[in-house]
Parts: structure tokens; sequence; C-alpha cells
């Protein structure tokens, strides 16, 4: 019986899963759905700062490491998640009472040992994580408002130091398509380019709470960072609607718009697409938006795969 891994590995294509360490020591209904879906890994958790900085000066990779170690034994892809966010920061900064310059060499410091860490094995990193709001403005954070724009640059070059053969990824959520976020980063990343920071690829995470966007607009969307030079992967996928007006069957329609979505990375030249978790009960969307529909992933709760597993792996049989 073929998986869709075997489909995806046969098309030569990247489809990944976001992964928590946890579930990956104890649950061996997580990693057999795991190693039947995916050939790429992202650490949900793992790699950030906060979990990654229990205490000022100390490392702690135990996580980390047993995600890499896992897609290592299992010849799987890894994508780096993520260096730099103005999210899940360590607990204790809150009472660190940092000059700016102080901020940026703690900075430097992460970035160069987390990267240098998984050099050779994490392919790609998002290096910075949604350094822009909704409205299209920088964002505030710890980051932006200590270091002001070039936090970003410094960022990129600070992991390219230590990891060149890495890619380097630029990662945010609602651009998926044409709108004034997405333009905002189209700006953003073109300026890093005539400057010069070594910035690889933008991912479009693709947190679809009504279906995906309208995958025209993605397809042009992809079209134009790809016209600057730049990969892009779709990085954080998941499908849900308003149970207020969730489609009927909407598990069909939730297969159509994956498959919609794996459509335009194949037309549109994008090798990658992660899903952010394994199975329904494994993801986060239950938690943070309980108005919407609460099972956005490719496998149920008993581990049995849905029909968008079966769509992805029938549209990927077909390449
Ligand atoms: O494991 C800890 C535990 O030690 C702690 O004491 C306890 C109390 O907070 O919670 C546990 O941590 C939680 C963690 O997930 C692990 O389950 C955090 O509270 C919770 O906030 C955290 O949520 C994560 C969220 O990022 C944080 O913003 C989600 O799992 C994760 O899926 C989500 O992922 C993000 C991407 O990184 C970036 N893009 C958006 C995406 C969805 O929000």
């Amino acid at each position: 019986d073929t998986t869709l891994r075997d489909a995806a590995d046969a098309a030569d294509f990247r489809l990944g899963a976001a992964v928590a360490a946890d579930p990956l020591r104890t649950d061996a209904g997580y990693w057999t759905s795991l190693r039947r879906g995916f050939n790429t890994v992202t650490a949900e958790n793992a790699m950030k700062m906060g979990p990654m900085r229990p205490e000022p000066g100390v490392y702690d990779f135990t996580d980390a490491d047993a995600v890499a170690n896992f897609a290592e034994a299992h010849d799987m892809a890894l994508r780096g998640h993520t260096l730099v966010w103005h999210n899940q920061l360590p607990d204790w900064f809150q009472e660190w009472d940092y000059t700016d310059d102080q901020l940026a060499a703690f900075l430097r410091d992460h970035v160069h040992t987390v990267a240098g860490r998984y050099r050779g094995t994490v392919e790609a990193w998002d290096v910075v994580n949604e350094a822009v709001a909704d409205d299209g403005t920088m964002r505030d954070s710890v980051w932006y408002d200590a270091l002001g724009e070039r936090y970003l640059d410094d960022a990129f070059r600070w992991a390219n130091d230590v990891a060149p053969d890495a890619d380097l990824f630029y990662n945010d959520y609602g651009a998926d398509a044409v709108n004034e976020k997405s333009d905002a980063i189209y700006e953003l990343l073109e300026g890093m380019l005539d400057r010069g920071v070594p910035v690889d690829g933008v991912g479009l995470q693709m947190h679809a709470l009504d279906g995906v966007p309208d995958p025209e607009s993605v397809a042009e969307n992809v079209r134009r960072f790809s016209d600057l030079g730049l990969d892009v992967h779709v990085t954080e996928m998941d499908v849900a609607y308003p149970e207020a007006d969730a489609p009927e069957n909407h598990r069909e329609r939730q297969a159509e718009d994956y498959r919609d979505v794996l459509d335009v990375c194949l037309a549109e030249g994008v090798d990658t697409l992660v899903v952010w978790g394994v199975r329904d009960s494994d993801s986060w969307i239950p938690e943070w938006f309980p108005h919407v529909t609460e099972d956005p992933l490719l496998f149920d709760a008993s581990n049995d795969p849905k029909p968008a597993y079966h769509a992805l792996k029938e549209r990927l049989e077909d390449t």
C-alpha cells in the first residue's frame, strides 16, 4: 500500500508536518501517522527562543534535538522554526533590564548558536517570523523597539555566517494571497535584497480559517516573490471554516482546498508544503479559535487519514 509520503517522495516534493517532541517519544500512533504522511518536519515549538532558553545564558536543546533526530532517523527533511519572533520569548525577558547593545549581542549569540548547531541538518530556517503587522506596518516587538528594522538584516546575516548552506526564509501569516500585508512584505524583502541581505525565501503560512484564499491570487503572489528571485514555501497550512456557516460535508471541501493549494505549488515551482500538525487532535486551532471547525489537518484523532490526505496523495501521484 503506498502512502502519502511515498507519493511525495516520488514527486520529489517536500510535504511536511509540524511536530511536538512529547508525542514523538510516547505515542506510537502519532509517529506512525507522521511517517505515513510526510517526508519533512518542522518543530511546532521546540526550536523557538522561549522553549530553548529557560535561563539567561542557558540553552536547552533536548526537544529540538529529539525532533532533529527523528527527522534524521526517518530520512525526513527539517525546516527550522524560528530564530527571531516577537512571541514565545523566555519568561525571564520580562525582568531583564537590557540596553539596546546587550539585546543585539544576545540575539547574535542566539542566532549563531542555534543556526550553527543545526548547520547541515536544517535545510531551511524561518529566520524571522511575523515582523509585519496586519496593516502592513512594522510590528512592535522587543526586537523592533530596541533595534529598529535593521534587526531583520542582522538576523539573516548572522544566520548566514554559521549556516551558509541553509535556505533563509522570512515567514508570515495572512500574506498568502495578494493583499495589503503581502504588498508590505514584498517591499520589505525587496529592500533587503537591494541591501545585499542573504534572504533566500518567503514562507506563506496558509492558516486558512475560512477556507483557503482565492488560488489565483495565491498563484499571483507566489509569482511576484519568485520574480524577486525568492523561493516560496507553504509553511503552516491548516484549513477550517466558521462553524456558523461551514460547508456541508466540509471534509470534502477541505480536501479540495488542500488540493487547490498543492495545485498552485506544483504549477508555480513551490517544492515545500508543511501542514501545521499531524492529527486534528494535535492542532492549535480548537484552543485558539473555538468558533471554527475543529478538524483542520490530514489525519483524524484516531490516526485515520481524511479525504484531504487522499486528495493530496492523488494529486502528487498525478505529477
Ligand atoms: O509546554 C508548555 C508548558 O511548559 C507551559 O507551562 C504551558 C503554559 O503556557 O503551556 C505549554 O506551552 C504552550 C505551547 O504551545 C506548547 O503546547 C504555550 O502555552 C502555547 O502558547 C503554545 O502555543 C503555540 C503558539 O504557536 C504560540 O504562539 C502553538 O502550539 C503553536 O502551534 C503556535 O505556532 C505558531 C507558529 O509558531 C507561528 N505562526 C502561527 C502559529 C499558530 O499560532
